[in-house]
Order: structure tokens, then sequence, then C-alpha cells
């Protein structure tokens, strides 16, 4: 018998494993479609206060809907719930505007290249704010990280300051959101794809009076009017489309945390990250030189084995993706 328990577990282990490819690959191919539609938007319309307000209400209502059809669980949440979710939405507001007004000023490559250091914020919150110390070889892959991202923002050729301290400024703020979250889901009954839910709702309600002060009706009605002008009536759907793969590709993210480790899901994080930066340099026609890829793939490098030490440090009972999906 003990022979079939060793043959079952393998095989549940392997349709696991399988699960959690498959969402990881819908999470990428979402987040790729969002990207486009939301750099597209904000070409011809430059407002990433408004376009970052839209997404988390299309979201929003997408879920009431879900909740009110019963086509998702509407989730059983108390008080207690909702203030554990307010310093994650909190995070999850100001990184999200962020990354958007990066990507409003640079080319959507460059904002993700500094996003895929964001590992390396993690390490140092973790140290210095949680006094969590950690091998020296973990410390030490801060070094190609921090520098490739160096190398590919001092050789990017359309630097823009705000564009770059936006992605810094997503990336400090989503250390705390995923740092809170994963607490925060630990032990309650509300589901990934719930959690999410009540995430976009409280942090729509947190951003909008600060996107109306800093963007306001005006600017966005003479604005909307010239994007109109420019693009057509297809505007509306570009508009759409990027709230709507935002919300989605949001929900399955969230989804597959509830299946991983915080540690697997920064690693797919960052391979998401190559199939953007890769995908709206072909679209954009983004010009790149070699040596600012040769930062942005020193970045990538040292986040990967970044996750390696802190995996054999950690023992987590995380899948380690690299081997997953290159097995030997
Ligand atoms: C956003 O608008 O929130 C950013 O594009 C998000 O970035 P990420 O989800 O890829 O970290």
């Amino acid at each position: 018998e003990p022979k079939e328990v060793a043959a079952a577990e393998a095989k549940s282990e392997a349709a696991k494993k399988l699960k959690i490819g498959l969402y990881f690959a819908t999470w990428w191919a979402l987040n790729v479609v969002f990207n486009i539609y939301n750099k597209k938007v904000l070409n011809a319309y430059p407002y990433p206060w408004l376009t970052s307000t839209l997404s988390l209400a299309c979201g929003s209502l997408m879920m009431l809907i879900s909740w009110a059809t019963g086509i998702a669980e509407t989730p059983k949440t108390d008080i207690e719930f909702w203030k554990t979710l307010f310093p994650v939405a909190v995070a999850h507001t100001i990184g999200h505007v962020a990354a958007t007004v990066s990507m409003s000023k640079v080319a959507v490559s460059f904002t993700h290249i500094i996003k895929s250091g964001e590992p390396a914020f993690s390490v140092l919150v973790s140290r210095f704010l949680l006094g969590e110390t950690f091998p020296v070889p973990v410390y030490l892959s801060l070094l190609p990280i921090i520098g490739g991202c160096a190398l590919a923002a001092v050789t990017e050729l359309n630097f823009n300051m705000i564009g770059f301290m936006g992605a810094m400024i997503s990336n400090l703020a989503f250390v705390f959101r995923n740092i809170f979250s994963k607490r925060g889901m630990k032990g309650k009954s509300v589901s990934g794809m719930n959690y999410y839910a009540c995430l976009s709702m409280l942090s729509l309600l947190i951003l909008t009076p600060f996107a109306i002060a800093v963007e306001g009706p005006q600017m966005w009605a003479a604005g909307w009017q010239t994007a109109m002008s420019q693009i057509g009536p297809q505007f509306i759907w570009w508009v759409v489309a990027q709230s709507v793969f935002y919300h989605l590709y949001n929900q399955v993210s969230y989804m597959s945390l509830d299946q991983i480790s915080p540690l697997t899901f920064s690693i797919g994080n960052t391979m998401k990250r190559i199939s953007v930066i890769v995908s709206s340099i072909i679209i954009f026609h983004t010009p790149v030189q070699p040596v600012n890829a040769l930062g942005a793939a020193i970045a990538i490098l040292g986040t990967f084995l970044y996750s390696q030490f802190l995996l054999d440090d950690k023992e987590d009972t995380c899948i380690p993706l690299p081997t997953f999906l290159f097995p030997k």
C-alpha cells in the first residue's frame, strides 16, 4: 500500500503543479493585454489618476454584479476584516497609481524593468522594518538587481524622473501590500477572488477623492473630447479593455496567491514582467540600446538568483518555478 499512497501523492502533486501553471499562464497573458491597452489609453489620454480609478471601479462593479447574480459567492465579512484590509488597500492604491503615473511618463518596458527590482525592496523592508535577517548570498543577489536596474535607468533614452520615481514608489508600496495581504488572507474564510474584490472596493473609495483633487472632472472632460476626436469611438473600448483586464489579472494573481507562498508569487511576478517588457517593446517599437537591455537582463537574472538563495534558506514549501518550468 505505501506504493499506492506514494503514487496517489505524486498524482495530486502533479495536478497541483498543473493548476498553478495554468493560473500563472493566465495571469501573465491578462497582464500583457492590460499593459498594452493601458499604455494606448495613456498615450491618447494622459490622466493616470483617472485611468487607475476606472480600473478599480470596473473591477468593483464586476464583482458586485457577480455577487448579486450568484456567479460568485458573497463573502461574509465583519468590521475586523475591513480594518485589517485597510492598510492593504492603502498600499495597493499607492502602488497602483504610482505605477500608472510612471507608465504615463515613460515606456511600459522601463516601468517594468524598474519594477523587476521589487524583491530587493522586499529584502530591505524585511531587514530594516521587520528585523528579519537573511544569509549573505541573498544580500549579494541584491547587487545585480540594483546594479542592473541602475544601468537600465541611466541608459534609458527617454528617461523621466517622475516615471522612475513612480516605479520605485510602486515597488515599495507593493512590498507592504504583499506582506499585509498574505497575513490578512491567512486562516480567513474569504477566498483569493473575494479578497481582491474587497480590496478593489476599498481602494476605489480611497483613490477617488485624490484623483478628483489631482486631475478633476474638467481636465478629464476636455481630454476625453480630444482623445475621441483623435482616435474615434474605439477609444472607449481601449478604456474598457484596460479596466477589465486590470481587474482580471489581479483577480487571477490573488487566486494563485491562495495556493502558493509569497516567494513563488514574486518569482512568477518577475517572469510576468519579462513577457510584458518583451511584448511592449515589440508593440510600441520602443527604442532599446544594447547596454540598456543588458541592464534589464542583469536585474532579472539577479531576481532569479535572489529567489534561489532565499529558497535554500527558507526551505519554503513553495514550488521553485524555474525548475518546475524546466524540469531536469
Ligand atoms: C498597476 O497599474 O497597478 C501596475 O501596472 C501594477 O503592476 P503589477 O501588478 O505588474 O505589479
